[in-house]
């Protein structure tokens, strides 16, 4: 499985305002859509691109447009969080919903809900802030792949060793894109240092 950490500055700088427990939810919202631009960006490097060649005003010159069909697939609630940096990005992106909810004493990932768009060919990026037990990330994966996708992608805030370790084991073939390899979960599965709950702190719940 491949992993990427993206470290980069800015990414690094708004990760740590996301991670200060006095950030407030509408800082943290802000903050979480700069963030996912950022890991946008490094996941849709590797995408297919075709050659072209355009008139400008003075003359013609090659270029590269992008490819392929891009879908996300935001895992509710936290996912929504990142969701609108990729619409903002791709305006054309078809968008699949995955609703799971992890339940607090098994922390196995509870579906409640499902809608995709076609999915046959194209190229996906599944958006959840949180990597814990990778129950969730692997179980999103796995609805996602019965529709045959060309390539699925995992874009994630914050990732534990027990959720990478899920992920390679279910889905080795999905790159995971990530600001944070953190150190280990809790007893209550929270990741540590993480940032808490943070569907929670998005969306001002608790
Ligand atoms: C959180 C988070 C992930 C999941 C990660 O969602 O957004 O989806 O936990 O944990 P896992 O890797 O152990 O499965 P939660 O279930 O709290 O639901 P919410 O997004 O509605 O708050
Ligand atoms: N879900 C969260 O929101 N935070 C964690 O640390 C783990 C799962």
């Amino acid at each position: 499985m491949a992993l990427t950490v993206v470290d980069h500055p800015l990414a690094q700088h708004l990760l740590t305002s996301l991670r200060d427990r006095e950030t407030p939810p509408p800082v943290f919202r802000t903050l979480t859509k700069r963030l996912t631009f950022a890991l946008v960006l490094e996941a849709v490097r590797s995408f297919p691109t075709v050659e072209v060649e355009v008139q400008g005003p003075l003359e013609r010159s090659p270029g590269r447009l992008l490819s392929g069909e891009l879908v996300a697939v935001p895992i509710l609630r936290a996912g929504l969080g990142m969701l609108e940096a990729v619409t903002e990005l791709f305006p054309e992106v078809a968008v699949g919903y995955v609703g799971l909810e992890r339940d607090e004493a098994s922390l196995l990932p509870q579906s409640y809900y499902r809608k995709m768009p076609p999915l046959e060919g194209k190229q996906v990026l599944v958006l959840d802030p949180m990597l814990a037990t990778g129950g969730s990330g692997a179980a999103a994966c796995a609805a996602v792949k019965e529709g045959r996708p060309g390539h699925v992608r995992f874009v994630c805030v914050v990732s534990a060793p027990e959720g990478l370790a899920k992920m390679e084991e279910e889905h080795p073939d999905v790159p995971i894109f990530t600001a944070a390899l953190d150190r280990q979960l809790n007893d209550h599965g929270y990741i540590l240092p993480g940032l808490g709950d943070f569907g929670d702190r998005l969306f001002g719940t608790e």
